[in-house]
């Protein structure tokens, strides 16, 4: 909370600056806009405490996030979508083949990719850890079956 507070502040304080120092030449809608611009760039939540709206709040702090939450961020643009022929989470038919592999072989795909194929490791979500992955495969088959 208090790290989030500051860095806040600080980008607010810039934001005051870069404004102070220019104040004839911004209007009123810049200014908002340029403060706007900067605040957003400026919150980085590292806590749990506070409402980040975003998942990556849990991040920081090394407490995994849970499968749905790491779906929802990192897998659900292709596999909410069947982008780039992505297995469709709910899609039954999509997923049977697919677990009759076993757990162990989808952990593997989520885990490090499917070559030449739009899986890439990690969904391409880097700071996700291997848990996560295997939590938002595990959140990913109970839901496609
Ligand atoms: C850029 C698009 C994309 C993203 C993002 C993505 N996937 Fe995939 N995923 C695919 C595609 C395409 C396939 C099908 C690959 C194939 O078998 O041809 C796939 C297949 C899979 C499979 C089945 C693998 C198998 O062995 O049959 C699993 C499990 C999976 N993805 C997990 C995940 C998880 C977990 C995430 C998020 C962390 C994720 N994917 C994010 C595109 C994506």
């Amino acid at each position: 909370m208090k790290f989030n507070t500051s860095v806040t502040f600080i980008f607010g304080l810039a934001a005051t600056l870069l404004v102070t120092s220019s104040a004839n030449a911004v209007s009123d809608k810049q200014r908002a806009e340029i403060e706007a611009r900067i605040v957003k760039t400026g919150v980085v939540c590292l806590d749990t405490d506070s409402d980040c709206g975003s998942v990556a709040a849990a991040d920081a702090v090394s407490v995994a996030r849970s499968g749905e939450d790491v779906y929802k961020a990192a897998c659900l643009a292709c596999h909410l979508t069947g982008a780039g022929n992505a297995p469709i989470v709910g899609n039954v038919e999509a997923w049977s083949d697919r677990i009759a592999k076993g757990t162990d072989v989808l952990y593997d795909s989520g885990i490090n990719g499917i070559p030449g194929t739009g899986m890439m490791a990690r969904g391409a979500c880097m700071d996700c850890s291997d848990e996560e992955i295997t939590a938002a495969v595990d959140y990913m088959i109970a839901n496609s079956q």
